[in-house]
């Protein structure tokens, strides 16, 4: 039985052939759909997750020798509470998704940014995701978002939650 250490859980994948892509594991064996396939190659970033707390192609990682490595997806950013990180309330406040697809693998590589960098140049933002590719070209608001998450700017909150709920009620 092999077991990997994901959002801070020892999951157990079963037996498994270890030349499987991580991602496919994390997809088809534990359910962790939100980490997307777009490539396969290594050209996209979609499937983007943490490896001790370094942003990689989970498409590329086969999941042979990950057994005692911190592996953190989408699923695992916001807190056991639900409380969202600051780069995922900045997505919502920015309206950043359009069909949201490479939107996980963004956010991921975003984390990883301001995790190292807590405040990033432009050439910093462009250097670190220069990697993920966005087919609906989110790339003004994903620079955004950044900044309004590194507290470089005020959040423009397109949406308001508060008065959505007011117009249903
Ligand atoms: S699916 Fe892994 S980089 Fe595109
Ligand atoms: S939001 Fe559609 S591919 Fe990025």
């Amino acid at each position: 039985m092999a077991t990997l250490q994901i959002n801070g859980q020892t999951l157990d994948i079963g037996t498994i052939d270890p030349s499987t892509p991580l991602l496919w594991v994390l997809r088809d064996t534990l359910g962790l759909v939100g980490t997307k396939y777009g490539c396969g190659i290594a050209q996209c970033g979609a499937c983007t997750v943490h490896l001790n707390g370094e942003p990689v192609r989970s498409c590329q990682i086969p999941v042979g020798n990950l057994s005692s490595e911190q592996i953190t997806t989408i699923e695992g950013l916001a807190g056991a509470d639900g409380t969202l990180t600051k780069i995922q309330q900045a997505w919502i406040d920015e309206d950043v998704p359009q069909c949201g697809y490479c939107q996980a693998g963004q956010i991921m590589s975003a984390t990883a940014l301001l995790r190292k960098n807590p405040n990033p140049s432009d050439a910093d933002i462009d250097a670190a995701m220069s990697g993920n590719l966005c087919r609906c070209a989110t790339y003004t608001r994903i620079r955004r978002a950044i900044k309004v998450a590194a507290g470089q700017q005020t959040a423009t909150a397109f949406y308001d939650a508060a008065a959505a709920q007011g117009e249903r009620a």
